[in-house]
Formats: C-alpha cells, structure tokens, sequence
C-alpha cells in the first residue's frame, strides 16, 4: 500500500514545505519516538521540533528508526528546529543549531528559527531567573539573524526563518537581511485568527506557520474554566455537517487559510486522525463563520519575558 503524502507549499526561496506538520512541545522523551514513527507511517512528512522541548534526541530516534527501515530517506522529509533565546549572539547561533544537529542525529536542517525576538542572558541555563525575573541580553535579534544567515551559508540547514515576530520586527529584520525568513511561525487557531499578520506577511510572500491550531489544551498553566476549542460548538456543528472532528475543521480551516498547522499529539490514533483532512472542503461563508469565533485568546504569551524590549505582544499585530 503506498501511503497518501500531504501536499506541500512552495518557500520563498523554492524549497517545498508540506501544508501539515507533528508539533513536538511537551511530548515527552519517553512518548515522542512512538509519536514520530507513527506520524511518519501515517503520513506525515513534517516534524516541529525546538531545542528548548528537551527531547530532540528520542524525536531523532523516530526519524532514524524509520530511515533505517527503509520507510523514508532523509530528503523526503521535512525537519524543523529552534534556537533558544538563550543563543542569540551571533557567535553563538552556528555551535547551536550544531548541538541541535547531534541530538537529531542529522546532517542537516529544513528549516532553523529564531524561537523568539528576545534574548536571554547566556550561560544561565535555558530560563536564567534572578529573584524570580528572567534575566535579558542585550543581543540583537538582526545579530542573531546574522548567525542564522551563516548557518544557511555553511549548510547546516536549507531554509532559515522566525518565529513570535511582529509586523514591526519583521519590517525592521526584512530591511537588513541578506537572505529572507521563508516563514514566521506564529499562535494561529480560530479564537486568535491572526488575520492582521497573515496578511502582511503573505504580502512578503511569507509563510504563516500555524502553532498550537486546537489553542494547546495541555498547556501547563490551562484552567479547567478556559474555553475548549476541540469542543466549540459553532465548529461542532460545521464538523457534523462534514461528517468530521473539530480537529478536523480548524485544521482545514488553518490550511484553507493558507498556513501550514502543527498539531501536537503524542497518541497514534489521534496522530493518523489529524492527518485524515485532504477528503473535504470548508465553504467561505464556514470559514467566515469560523473567522467570527476569534476574542484575542493567545494561549501563548510568555508573560516571564514581557520586560523584555523585544517582548512581541505590545502591539497590534
Ligand atoms: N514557536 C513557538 O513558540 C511555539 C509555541 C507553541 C507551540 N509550538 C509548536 O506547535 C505545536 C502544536 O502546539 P501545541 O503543542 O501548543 O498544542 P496543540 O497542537 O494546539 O494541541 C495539542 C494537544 O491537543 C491534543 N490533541 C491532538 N490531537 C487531538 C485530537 N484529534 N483530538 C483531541 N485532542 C487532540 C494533544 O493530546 P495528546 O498529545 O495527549 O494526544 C495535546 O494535548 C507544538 O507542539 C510545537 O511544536 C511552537
């Protein structure tokens, strides 16, 4: 049986990416090979991953278990990783993404990314707090992008890009690159729609990345008060008249949208689930139903760093 593959999206830069990915954040070390080696044979071709999820080595095993059993061949998969904050002097960003490499037990990336615009003090471990507060560097992120930039130039990854960017970050970060991020990897599901920053980075011919598409329901500081989107009623009743999941609408809502989600689950059954999307269509007026549902609700603030200068979500968009 030959297994059905998403379709992909062309970068900006040429290279395909395909439209679904398997989010990794909070899978833990001993869930996420199973999740990969599942994803892998349901599928998928995409994996979200990020040094700072502390399980690139078991998300490693996956790939290199299915590799070895002759399921896929490294190029016809799509990886992707993340420098953390704590890396972002430019000197410091080629020996991550190597770090990054050793861990993954790969050659080379599809796709690096900034994780975030501010930066944290180096050498303090991953979140450097004193008296409680995150401790900031005075790193650039245009420093940091030139790090990057090398990163690209050495081949240790194919695509380079950002993530949590603001319109202004990106203007100012699209004014001194050399090379353009193919992608901005942002908080998109149907209670925050993100149409402002889809927009403008589509008329940079910049991909939307959409992360947490179900507003991550095991995100640790969730409250059992908080809205649930996997059961939003107004999504419930556009899924029963496809005969589908919510998980289902609000991923063909993200794709439909033209960004590409990466849902996070560590269970088979729900893995191959999420992937079963490419077997119907949204009408407009669902999908401007669905646009209706959006209230502000980013799940994903990072509060702890917003004394930084570069904290993304004091403007608009
Ligand atoms: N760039 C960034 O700053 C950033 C920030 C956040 C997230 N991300 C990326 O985006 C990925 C996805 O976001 P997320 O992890 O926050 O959350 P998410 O994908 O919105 O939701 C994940 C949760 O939904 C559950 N789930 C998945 N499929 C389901 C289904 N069909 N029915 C019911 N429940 C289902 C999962 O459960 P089980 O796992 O138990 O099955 C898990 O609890 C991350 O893993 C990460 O790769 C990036």
């Amino acid at each position: 049986m030959t297994t059905k593959l998403a379709p992909t999206i062309k970068l900006n830069n040429g290279k395909l990416i395909p439209v679904i990915g398997l989010g990794t954040w909070k899978s833990k070390p001993g869930e996420v090979t199973q999740a990969v080696k599942a994803a892998i044979d349901a599928g998928y071709r995409h994996i979200d991953g990020a040094h700072v999820y502390q399980n690139e080595k078991e998300v490693g095993e996956g790939i290199k278990a299915k590799i070895d059993e002759g399921v896929i061949k490294r190029e016809d998969i799509f990886i992707t990783s993340k420098l953390w904050n704590t890396y972002h002097k430019t000197e410091l960003v080629v020996g991550a993404l190597k770090q990054t490499l050793a861990d993954l037990g790969l050659e080379y990336l599809d796709l690096y990314l900034i994780h975030w615009p501010m930066a944290f003090k180096e050498n303090g471990g991953l979140f450097p707090t004193e008296n409680g507060k995150v401790q900031f560097s005075d790193a650039d992120y245009l420093d940091t992008w030139k790090g990057m930039e090398q990163c690209l130039e050495m081949g240790l990854t194919k695509s380079i890009g950002v993530s949590n960017f603001n319109s202004e970050q990106l203007d100012r970060l699209l004014a001194a690159a050399k090379i353009k991020p193919v992608t901005n990897q942002i908080e998109v599901h149907p209670y925050l729609n993100q149409s402002k920053l889809i927009s403008y980075c589509k008329e940079r011919n910049i991909l939307v990345t959409a992360y947490s598409p179900f507003a991550s329901p095991d995100r640790p500081w969730a409250k059992p008060t908080d809205p649930s989107l996997l059961e939003d009623p107004v999504i419930k009743a556009i899924a029963d008249k496809h005969k589908k999941t919510n998980a289902h609408v609000i991923l063909r809502y993200l794709i439909q949208r033209g960004t590409v989600p990466i849902p996070k689950s560590v269970t088979p059954s729900r893995i191959q689930t999420n992937f079963d999307i490419f077997d119907f269509e949204l009408t407009s007026e669902e999908i401007k139903t669905i646009d209706g549902l959006d209230c502000n609700g980013r799940i994903c603030p990072f509060d702890e760093a917003k004394e930084s200068k570069d904290w993304p979500f004091n403007i608009e968009f």
